[in-house]
């Protein structure tokens, strides 16, 4: 697999009903800490159920770069990293400014190896991102950080456990201070530290790894630092946002579509919403059935961090929201400038009042019209080729290749489940 550049569409005829059963895979937000975790360990480290996406290409590439042997194969969803020799402390800065996910290396390389440094990472424009978290948990640590002109430049002898107040539950900054306080000398707390699933899965392979971790899934997570982590052999967990942008296709398309590989925990926020929006939802262990054969209603979430409604989400449930009932609202509490694909779905005749840039009202339904539309991002990308699906005519989702940094196969997936859908 190679990281591709091309400017790529997706087309889209609406109007086909998604009915069958469709396989879940690894989820990227979880496959690309685990991936930086092995940083922390000589030894080797396999992972299983890992997406082939772009997102991971880049990670194996940095990985790479910074001296460690990694060996992604594709045909076993299956990556193999041993990062026994690490030559660079600096992953190449055209590799972080591909995704956010990249400034998870400093963590590792501070604790292991007392040196890292990095240009502010990059990714989806969602508003402002910093790291200003991880830059005070590493100093709390004891870590010397130094901001320059071209970003970040840490420094350390052995990290020294202590307590961490977060300003605001990072998710991949919980990732990096909890990666690196397994390493640290004596007791690192964590208060205010965020709870999605992701973070959970990455705390379970570093306790595999021989990481003391208490309070994984809640606010407050205790860590007393071990001097040395051994390898690991881990599965990632199931993908709750491939999952759940299945799953609103599925309702509004007014089909029945079973999902499996799905944990219902993970879920719980999306389900709740889509039965209140009139879907129905069951599950049977691990698959999830969702159909909707009435009317969708008119329903207000609010994105907030985990189990709040995933922001991953948001822009898919947008869609729903124009097919459905009545006046709802969207309220972006995680991101401050999440909504800027609204532009788009109003070009496709959606009726969408931005009320400031993180609140919107949509009213429905409406029939959405098929157009040219630019994915802005993976998940903008995402709602626009849902959009499609209920247009009258041909959707052309443009620039859609951001779909390839977060999805895999998404467009195979759908035609699989009966969409009129291709690359073009
Ligand atoms: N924030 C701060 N200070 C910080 C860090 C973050 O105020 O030091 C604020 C940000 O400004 C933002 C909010 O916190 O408004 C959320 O940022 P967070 O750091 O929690 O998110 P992230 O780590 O940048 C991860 C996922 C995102 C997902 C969010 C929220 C990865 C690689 N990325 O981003 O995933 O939307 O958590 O759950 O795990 C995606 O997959 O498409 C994606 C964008």
């Amino acid at each position: 697999m190679a990281i591709t550049t091309a400017t790529e569409r997706i087309r889209t005829i609406g109007g086909r009903v998604l009915r069958g059963r469709v396989a879940i895979g690894g989820a990227k937000n979880a496959a690309l800490p685990a991936m930086a975790a092995a940083l922390l360990t000589e030894e080797d480290c396999v992972l299983e159920n890992v997406p082939l996406l772009e997102d991971v290409v880049v990670m194996t590439e940095l990985l790479r770069a910074l001296g460690a042997e990694v060996d992604l194969d594709t045909e076993r969803h299956r990556v193999r990293i041993r990062a026994a020799e690490i030559e660079s402390f600096e992953p190449p800065p055209e590799l972080v400014a591909r995704m956010r996910a990249s400034f998870l290396v400093t963590g590792p390389l501070l604790a292991r190896f007392g040196r890292a440094r990095s240009i502010p990472p990059g990714g989806c424009q969602l508003g402002s991102r910093p790291v200003d978290v991880d830059l005070r948990g590493f100093r709390k640590f004891g870590a010397q950080v130094e901001v320059t002109e071209s970003g970040f430049e840490l420094r350390s002898g052995r990290l020294r456990g202590c307590e961490i107040y977060m300003d605001y539950p990072s998710h991949t900054g919980t990732e990096n201070l909890l990666m690196a306080a397994c390493l640290a000398q004596g007791t690192t707390t964590i208060l205010n530290a965020a709870a999605e699933p992701e973070i959970v899965n990455l705390g379970q392979i570093l306790q595999d790894m021989g990481a003391r971790i208490s309070g994984l899934g809640t606010s407050r997570i205790v860590v007393q630092g071990v001097d040395r982590l051994r390898g690991y052999r881990a599965s990632v967990l199931p993908d709750r946002l491939e999952a759940g942008t299945l799953a609103i296709a599925a309702a509004i398309t007014h089909g029945e579509v079973i999902l499996d590989h799905v944990r219902e925990a993970d879920m719980a926020p999306l389900t709740h919403k889509l039965r209140e929006a009139g879907a129905e939802v069951w599950w049977s262990e691990s698959s999830m059935l969702v159909r909707a054969p009435g009317p969708l209603y008119a329903t207000e979430i609010q994105a907030l961090p985990f189990p709040g409604f995933p922001t991953d989400l948001q822009a898919a449930f947008a869609v729903l929201m124009t097919q459905a009932q009545g006046r709802s609202r969207i309220f972006e509490r995680v991101f401050n400038d999440r909504l800027r694909y609204t532009s788009e779905l109003q070009r496709m005749g959606a009726r969408i009042e931005l009320i400031d840039r993180q609140q919107a009202i949509i009213e429905g339904p409406v029939k959405l019209q098929g157009t040219a539309v630019r994915a802005l991002d993976i998940r903008s990308g995402a709602c626009l080729v849902l959009a499609g699906l209920v247009a009258e005519g041909e959707t052309i989702v443009l620039e859609a290749h951001h779909l390839r940094r977060g999805y895999e196969d998404l467009v195979g997936k759908l035609a699989a489940l009966g969409a009129d859908i291709h690359y073009a």
